[in-house]
């Protein structure tokens, strides 16, 4: 029988987001791969609470391979040489052991997340075979809009989803209603027309953690660098994702 893999999203940080149908399918595997920054990488713990409750599968941490960030020009690049390492070393995990896998995914794998490129690449490579699905978990971006009690858009309006590295072009481009992802540096304080714009940031969603500010952008943006701050010294971590619309 041909060998199973699973990409399974988590949800964004607390075990009880995962959906009835991931938590069978974590069950249903012989070993879990969860990449990791470090051996204390802190997200690996919940990962870890996810595979004690649902079976108990073998959880596999996977070190990161480290990115090229010397070259801002070459970003695309930069990615595709990650891909490929991160792609060998599942490799490595998947030959060394039988069975069928699952990855966690963090949040929804349809969301700033490149595991099913990754999965690609390594059946691209040729040293294993396998079939594969993908199941949805909840995605930070949900997770901000419940906290907050809102929906990401006005009534039949579009949304545009982005990292900080591209906020400013986005900005220029006349999208006025943005969720933003991926922003290590709070990329909002850079704009240019800050009076504008009305904010709702989350850090750590779903977390004992959690913090929620909303308001004026350029009423708040103190007190987000301070809960942003206070976040990263008592989790270890922070992950930030905020909802931005002209007022
Ligand atoms: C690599 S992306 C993964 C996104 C993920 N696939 C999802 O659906 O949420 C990481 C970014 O997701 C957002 N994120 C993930 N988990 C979060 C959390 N618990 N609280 C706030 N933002 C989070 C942040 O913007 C972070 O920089």
């Amino acid at each position: 029988m041909t060998r199973r893999v699973r990409l399974v999203g988590i949800g964004s940080g607390h075990p009880d987001q995962l959906t009835l149908a991931a938590a069978a399918a974590i069950e249903g595997v012989d070993f879990v791969i969860a990449a990791a920054k470090s051996a204390e990488d802190p997200l690996l713990e919940s990962r870890r609470e996810i595979c004690r409750r649902h079976g108990n599968p073998e959880l596999v941490p996977v070190p990161d391979p480290p990115r090229d960030r010397n070259d801002p020009a070459d970003y695309t690049g930069a990615v595709g040489d990650w891909h490929d390492a991160r792609a060998a070393a599942y490799e490595k995990v998947l030959l060394e052991r039988d069975g069928d896998a699952a990855f966690l995914v963090w949040g929804d794998p349809a969301f700033y997340d490149s595991t099913i490129r990754i999965v690609e690449r390594i059946l691209a490579r040729g040293n294993v075979t396998f079939d594969y699905d993908v199941l949805p978990g909840i995605s930070s971006l949900q997770v901000l809009a419940a906290a907050h009690r809102i929906v990401l858009h006005e009534v039949g309006q579009p949304i545009l989803v982005t990292t900080g590295r591209r906020l400013a072009e986005a900005v220029d481009q006349g999208h006025d209603n943005l969720v933003v992802m991926l922003d290590g540096s709070l990329s909002c304080t850079t704009l240019k027309d800050q009076p504008g714009w009305h904010i709702w940031w989350g850090a750590n969603l779903g977390t004992p953690d959690q913090a929620l500010v909303a308001g004026p952008l350029v009423d708040v943006l103190p007190e987000i660098e301070a809960a942003r701050a206070h976040a990263k010294a008592t989790s270890g971590w922070v992950m930030d994702t905020y909802l931005l619309r002209r007022s």
